[in-house]
């Protein structure tokens, strides 16, 4: 982290978890624990059908709600998808963009994480931009070029004034839900990649304030050795955000003087 240049931010993932009933019961755990974080910003992405829910259950809290994906146009024929106005109209502030498992399952591909991107900060939304290696890429040695060309091809042609609503997630794919963390230098190596490669497409200044979390297996007795690493500007974090007492130790983390 480095609360001097950039925010940190704490993100939950709930993926396709908690029905409504269980979204108020863990509102409800959440609320009395968190108190008022003051040094990182909570963000609980959650699926579509509940977000309105979500946003009305948070509404006097410190914890800003996200969506999983969007779409790339904002209206139309695309049976079954929700568009960003439609997500920025109900009180959503973050949409996570080309997750990994979008990728795999559903054709995400990094053209269309780029027409996201720019819906999303068209509409006013936060993108929470995730880039990641599989374990053949990293034992191929492929992992600086392919996050490289996956950061610049998410951002090909976002203006530099607005980078200060994007987000960039460091997930390798290797680590996402398996229990394997990178370690804590792992994660820092690339998050500095990336902060390079945003620091030659928009200079010091913005790359200097740009978050980028890290995401993969991150829990409540990682979560400090990683944030302390100064590139780690926060977590996306899938499995232990399912549980308030576990995500609000890693705000703790996060939060600490
Ligand atoms: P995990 O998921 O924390 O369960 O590994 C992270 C993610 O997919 O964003």
């Amino acid at each position: 982290m480095n609360r001097r240049y950039r925010k940190t931010i704490i993100a939950g993932n709930w993926k396709m978890n908690k029905t409504l009933s269980e979204t108020k019961a863990f509102a409800d755990e959440l609320k009395p624990l968190i108190g008022k974080p003051k040094w990182c910003e909570v963000v609980l992405c959650v699926p579509s059908v509940n977000l309105q829910a979500a946003v009305r259950l948070f509404k006097e809290s410190r914890v800003a709600i996200g969506a999983e994906t969007c779409h790339y146009e904002s209206n139309g024929a695309f049976t079954g998808e929700v568009s960003a106005e439609m997500l920025k109209e109900i009180g959503v502030k973050y949409v996570i963009i080309g997750h990994s498992e979008r990728r795999q399952y559903y054709n995400e591909t990094d053209f269309t994480v780029n027409k996201k991107v720019h819906a999303a900060l068209e509409a006013g939304l936060y993108p929470i931009v995730c880039v990641g290696e599989s374990l053949e890429q990293r034992e191929l040695g492929v992992t600086m070029d392919l996050i490289s060309y996956q950061v610049k091809a998410a951002l090909a042609g976002v203006p530099a004034d607005k980078m200060r609503h994007v987000v960039i997630a460091y997930e390798p794919i290797w680590a996402i839900g398996t229990g394997k963390t990178a370690t804590a230098e792992q994660a820092n190596e690339v998050c500095e990649a990336i902060r390079a490669v945003i620091r030659k497409l928009y200079g010091a200044r913005v790359a200097r304030s740009v978050t980028i979390q890290y995401g993969g297996s991150m829990n409540a007795k990682n979560a400090q050795e990683l944030l302390a690493q100064p590139d780690v500007d926060g977590g996306l974090i899938g499995g232990a955000s399912l549980k308030a007492p576990d995500f609000v130790q890693i705000i703790n983390a996060a939060n600490q003087e």
